[in-house]
């Protein structure tokens, strides 16, 4: 690893992180727009690295609830040993931030730029998924060209049925071809338990995960590959992922803000909650509803995992769903509650999914005073190259 990355935790680490946001007045904040508490994202995060760490787990949390560089100095200076990325564009945008990056999706061509992903790699604090030959390959032919040797993790499915190599044979044929050198090197595997979330008896199912790990493990140790990192969890699992025998790490992302989902699931309190859409009422024109206008372009059209219908509550008042969206329009339920916000009324809403709504806007809010605000941006969100090459520099073929 590289020890020449500069020192960029500060001693006071939230106060610190907000006074380095440029500041706006509360006038420029039109609604519907995104409200983080960085003091909660701060207490979540310890408690989540706190909670694992009590178990010898590590937590990588996932960046992609967040796209923040801010966010990610919190989760750092809780105690966070590396990072989880989905895009080169959370890649680039937090290689300087930690030593250990997983780029938990699998590189192939089309996906990944090869010159962008050599340039990536260059900087050898990255471990990249595969599950296929073809990921190898793509990895391998971008170490070279950075001139690097990249640790590869097998990526095996424990479940979910969605990426991963389901069975221990191709799990080892994998990090055998990893491990045959010429630009990679096998580090260890990764698994999602994407398919538990909660309701039942999630112990149960925790345990038929663990069973499918020792699996994989088993076939690499025999094989000779003992996976040096056994990498899982998610938000839903925090409290069981010590149960899974041989993991060494935790990916948990969303537990960053929490949001309905996660609530309702009892993996975090309505005091954890950490993120949320303040939107203005716009319409009282039916009985029995008012319209807001945060629509699915601030909320995202999530289904709720909780079994009851809606796209999102009121923070102030659980009782009250989002019952139906448009992309710039929410329709709120007022059949549970004898509280009718007036035309003009502010109101605070908690989405089902917090991931999907973050990617949705393009700053989000740090209430600061009563009259303004500070920004935190997403320099992770969207695709672009971090660095665009100028127009007219494409390379030739
Ligand atoms: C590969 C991977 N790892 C980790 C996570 C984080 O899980 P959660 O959002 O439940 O915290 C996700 C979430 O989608 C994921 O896809």
């Amino acid at each position: 690893m590289s020890d020449s990355l500069p020192d960029l935790l500060p001693v006071d680490t939230v106060a610190a992180i907000e006074r380095d946001l440029p500041w706006i007045p509360a006038t420029q904040a039109e609604t519907p727009f995104a409200v983080v508490d960085p003091g909660r994202a701060a207490a979540n995060a310890q408690n989540t690295a706190d909670g694992l760490a009590a178990h010898g787990l590590a937590w990588r949390p996932h960046v992609k609830t967040h796209k923040s560089r801010a966010m990610t100095r919190i989760q750092l200076a809780a105690g966070a040993q590396g990072l989880t990325v989905a895009t080169l564009r959370e890649a680039e945008v937090m290689a300087d931030l930690s030593h250990d990056l997983l780029l938990a999706h699998p590189p192939v061509p089309g996906r990944v730029d090869p010159r962008r992903f050599a340039a990536l790699l260059a900087g050898g604090n990255i471990t990249v998924a595969v599950d296929s030959t073809l990921a190898v390959n793509t990895l391998r032919a971008a170490a070279r060209e950075a001139g690097v040797v990249v640790q590869g993790a097998v990526e095996v499915d424990v479940g979910m049925g969605r990426a991963g190599v389901p069975d221990p044979e191709a799990a080892v044929r994998l990090a055998r071809e990893l491990a045959q050198g010429d630009g990679t090197s096998f580090r260890g595997i990764l698994f999602y338990p994407g398919h538990i979330r909660g309701g039942g008896e999630p112990a149960a199912a925790v345990s038929a995960v663990s069973d499918r790990v020792d699996g994989f493990i088993e076939a690499l140790t025999a094989a000779g590959l003992p996976p040096r990192m056994v990498s899982g969890g998610s938000t839903p699992t925090l409290p069981f992922s010590h149960l899974v025998t041989g993991c060494t790490e935790v990916r948990a992302g969303t537990c960053i803000f929490h949001d309905r989902d996660s609530v309702s699931l009892g993996v975090g309190r309505d005091e954890d909650l950490a993120y949320h859409i303040v939107s203005t009422v716009v319409s009282d024109a039916v009985p029995g509803q008012v319209v807001v206008d945060a629509g699915s372009k601030a909320l995202a059209k999530e289904g709720f995992r909780g079994g009851a219908p809606g796209f999102g509550r009121l923070l102030d008042r659980p009782e009250v769903l989002v019952d139906r969206l448009s992309e710039e329009h929410g329709i709120l339920d007022l059949s549970a509650t004898d509280w009718r916000p007036r035309v003009g009324e502010q109101v605070r809403i908690v989405p089902n999914h917090v991931c999907v709504s973050v990617n949705l806007q393009d700053r989000l809010l740090v209430p600061d005073g009563a009259d303004g605000f500070r920004i935190m941006a997403l320099e992770a969100r969207g695709r672009l190259p971090l660095a665009v090459r100028p127009a007219g520099s494409a390379s030739s073929p």
